[in-house]
Formats: structure tokens, sequence, C-alpha cells
């Protein structure tokens, strides 16, 4: 069955993306438009949608069968957790990265600050890890975790760079993260980028095949040569956020 999809128009590839990722299919895309032959029953359809970031309309037959409700991040919003910390990601986009994981059952955020990416995951069932090298970001998320009513499976400190002395290898279905840009004058352009190689090396170790690790990337740190060989790259998307940072989302398989 043919369906349309209206998508939100942050960066419009990304928005088709997070569509295949739901539904599993392949669609074409016109200007925010998105043709999908869907096999899904009407009430799954519904089901998925209502689980997506990105889509704002659904369209059968030119008749509308589905509209995303504005105001339904409101209660998870950064200002509506009890914790705050101003690098606090918002609901959408932590959603989005939740999807573009394609997880069934479990996710890690190893860079997992406050718990955004965590709060949409336990939302949305999945089971879910946290870990941060800071016990004051751990805190928080769980703050935060417990005020959702989202029981983690595991909450616990850890360098990133050395994920798997925490995790067995081969063992998780989805990662995703969004590491620290490097704003602050200790961290150099070059740390930096050996932060993300070394974590992208843990990363690959303990994820199950297929397992995806999905990622946030600060776009001065130039893609070639960053990305450990051994990942399969399913797909960038750049997502401007104002003037002095753009985001690039890059979704890799193992
Ligand atoms: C940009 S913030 C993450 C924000 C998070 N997505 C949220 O919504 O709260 C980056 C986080 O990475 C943590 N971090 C930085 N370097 C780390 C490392 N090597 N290992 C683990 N966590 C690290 C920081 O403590 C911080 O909480």
């Amino acid at each position: 069955m043919i369906y349309t999809f209206k998508l939100s128009g942050e960066n419009l590839n990304l928005s088709k993306f997070e569509v295949e990722t739901l539904f599993k299919t392949k669609c074409t895309r016109r200007g925010k438009i998105a043709t999908c032959n869907l096999t899904q029953s009407p009430k799954k359809l519904k089901e998925i949608a209502e689980r997506s970031a990105l889509i704002k309309k659904i369209y059968k037959n030119n008749v509308k069968v589905w509209e995303f409700k504005q105001g339904r991040y409101k209660l998870r919003e950064p200002t509506a957790r009890p914790a705050f910390h101003p690098t606090g990601m918002k609901p959408k986009m932590a959603r989005m990265l939740v999807n573009l994981t394609g997880a069934k059952k479990e996710i890690l955020d190893p860079f997992c600050g406050i718990g955004a990416t965590l709060i949409e995951a336990g939302v949305l069932g999945l089971k879910v890890s946290g870990s941060d090298y800071d016990p004051r970001m751990l805190d928080r998320t769980k703050t935060n975790l417990k005020y959702y009513k989202i029981k983690p499976k595991k909450i616990f400190k850890a360098d990133a760079t050395k994920l798997s002395e925490h995790l067995r290898k081969n063992s998780l279905e989805a990662i995703t993260c969004d590491p620290p840009y490097g704003q602050s004058s200790t961290t150099s352009d070059k740390n930096l980028r050996n932060l993300f190689r070394s974590f992208m090396n843990e990363a690959h170790k303990v994820l199950k095949k297929k397992g995806r690790l999905v990622i946030i990337i600060p776009s001065k740190l130039k893609i070639p040569g960053l990305i450990p060989k051994e990942f399969k790259r399913l797909g960038k998307f750049d997502w401007y956020v104002h003037g002095g940072l753009t985001r690039q989302i890059v979704v890799l398989e193992k």
C-alpha cells in the first residue's frame, strides 16, 4: 500500500532515513514528501508513527491518516525535567537519535549527561543503560529517570574511551550518544579527535554484529580518517543548531 509522508524540515534526508528505519522499507523523496510502499496494517502504521520524531503527517490516497500532536514533548522539555544541565538535549533530537539506532530491545548512552536519550528510549519501552565519567551527571540522570518512572538496567561511571572494560564484547544492540564538543579552552581539537576515535573503537568492540552506533560529531571534526574502518557508514546528516554549531549525525553499523 502506497503512503506519503510529510517530513520535518531540519534535514529532509535525515527525516526520510528515520521513516525508512522505523518502517523497514525504502522510500523516495521529493521536497518534503516521502513516498513509501508499506506492508504494515493501518493500526501498526499509526503505532510506529507515534514513535517517530520527524514525521509530521501521513496520507493514503491524499487522505490524511495520521498527524503528530503539537506539544507532545512538553512534559519532557529540558526545563520540565527535575535535573537540568545546559548541555541537556531537547527531547525531539533525543527521540530521533534513539529511532535511528533501530533498537528493538535495549540501548546504551555512554555520554549520558542528564539522560535525555535514556528518557526518550525509556518512554518507548526500551531497556536503558547509561554511563558518563562525571558522577554528578549520573546523579542527574538517575533523578530524571525516576521522575519519568523509568527503571534503568544500569547507570554506571565509565570513561567512554575504555568502554570494553565495563561491558562484554559483541553484546549490545544499539548505542547512541552526544559526546562533548570541546568548546572549553582546555580541550584542543586534537584531543577531541582522539576522544572520538578511541570511543568509536571501543563502541565497535561492544556492539553485536549489525548493531548500530548513532553519534553526533561536531562539524569542526572532519569525518575522513575519524571513523574506524570496521564500521559501515549508513548515513551522515547535518543538523544546523545556530550560527556557531552544526551537528553531524552519523549512523554506523558493525
Ligand atoms: C554534550 S554532554 C551530553 C549531553 C546529553 N546528551 C544530555 O542530553 O544530557 C557530554 C557528556 O559527556 C561526558 N563526558 C565527557 N568526556 C567523557 C568521557 N571520556 N567518558 C564518558 N563521559 C564523558 C560529560 O560529562 C557530559 O555529560
